[in-house]
């Protein structure tokens, strides 16, 4: 090792001499060495050197993971040297992140300067920040393996990371899309249809047990068959809606299949639906086995009973599309809607495609079953 490290220390030596302007006259190892270390007092100037006819790589195996939530998940990135280097480089490693709802072209200046720090790394020192404190680490089980782990993973972890490697004068990145999986659905207020502005949409989705759906969830939905004639607000705070079959009413059948988009609205004045992003939840749902039906407040009642809570829309979503969920029994949830889910349609089971049937708000005293959500499997 020692033996290895000698060569460069004594580079370091040479460029520590004063006098000495990183010119190496008669230095023949096929390297030219430059110095870095005058004239940039940013620290990163200890004897540094950069290696002219090295390059360095950075790569990923995957551009986008797709992960759920609540699990680890690892986003890759290696770098290496060419010609591979015989003596060990300082580098430093930064994996930073611009969250999926950011409001701009991808790439863009405006996208880079938005992007904030997940964690920082040199040697073995490393830092993490905001909301990533103590949920990540670097998996390092290689030479030259930067691949983020990223612990406990939340609705809005969604996004763009980037791996930037940082080694003297050079300094190379590469961009890795993490998705989770999980399910759009269309959600409206009890009071009726465009009742939310932005934030009314954003908190009505987080009491579903949900956050506002990214214009690629959308769009993800879309592909899928998603196919929903009400405008409702995205978490870019553009509203739009998607069509798979053009209709009059719906954009009209001129335009072909799509997103129908509003563009940007008034956060405050505008008032719309809302697509809320539910993903897979600890726990489970259930249709309650009860003698007899129920209003409103006896199915509150009888899943605290039972031990659980009466479930939230997003989760019985989440169950529905994740876990399979079956069941021809309308029940009441949380937000005093009754809805059902059917992942095989059949007759009396609502239309002839899978999904979550919904009664809307009927009045709290009319007796149905409940569907409810425990934390313990
Ligand atoms: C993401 O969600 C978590 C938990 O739901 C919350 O504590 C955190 O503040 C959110 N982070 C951002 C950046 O919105
Ligand atoms: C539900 O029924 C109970 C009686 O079992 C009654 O006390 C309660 O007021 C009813 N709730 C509603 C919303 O009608």
């Amino acid at each position: 090792m020692l033996s290895l490290l000698r060569p460069l220390l004594a580079v370091c030596l040479y460029l520590l001499l004063p006098g000495a302007q990183g010119r190496f006259p008669g230095y023949s190892n096929g390297f030219h060495y430059q110095d870095i270390s005058n004239g940039n007092g940013n620290g990163n100037g200890n004897g540094e050197i950069y290696f002219n006819g090295i390059r360095l790589h950075v790569e990923s195996p995957q551009s986008s993971v797709s992960a759920t939530r609540g699990s680890s998940v690892t986003l890759p990135c290696h770098y290496h040297y060419e010609p591979e280097l015989t003596t060990p480089r300082r580098t430093r490693v930064k994996w930073s992140w611009l969250p999926a709802n950011t409001v701009t072209a991808p790439a863009s200046p405006e996208a880079l300067a938005r992007e904030t720090e997940v964690m920082v790394a040199m040697g073995n020192r490393h830092r993490s920040y905001g909301s990533f404190q103590g949920r990540v680490r670097l998996r390092r089980s290689a030479p030259g393996d930067m691949s983020l782990v990223i612990n406990e993973l939340q609705l809005n972890d969604t996004g763009r990371y980037r791996c930037e490697v940082i080694d003297g004068l050079e300094d190379e990145s590469v961009t890795v899309e993490l998705e989770l999986r999980g399910v759009v659905f269309p959600y409206y207020s009890q009071k009726g249809r465009y009742h939310f502005n932005f934030f009314g949409a954003q908190q009505a989705c987080q009491d579903q047990d949900a956050t506002l759906a990214t214009f690629e969830q959308l769009f993800a939905a879309w592909e899928e068959g998603l196919d929903w004639c009400n405008a409702g607000w995205l978490a870019d705070g553009t509203v739009q809606y998607p069509i798979t079959v053009p209709r009059d009413g719906c954009g009209g059948v001129d335009l072909a299949p799509g997103l129908r988009s509003y563009g940007q609205r008034h956060r405050l004045l505008h008032n719309y639906d809302a697509f809320c992003f539910s993903a897979s939840v600890k726990g489970t749902v259930y249709f309650l086995m009860h003698p007899t039906r129920l209003n409103f407040t006896e199915a509150v009642q009888a899943c605290a009973s039972d031990g659980s809570q009466i479930a939230k829309v997003g989760q019985l979503y989440a169950a529905w599309r994740l876990m399979g969920l079956d069941r021809c029994d309308a029940g009441w949830l949380a937000d005093e809607s009754v809805r059902y889910p059917i992942t095989k349609a059949r007759a009396n089971c609502g239309p002839p495609e899978p999904g979550v049937r919904s009664f809307g708000f009927p009045p709290l005293y009319l007796k149905f079953g409940v569907y409810c959500y425990r934390l313990l499997f």
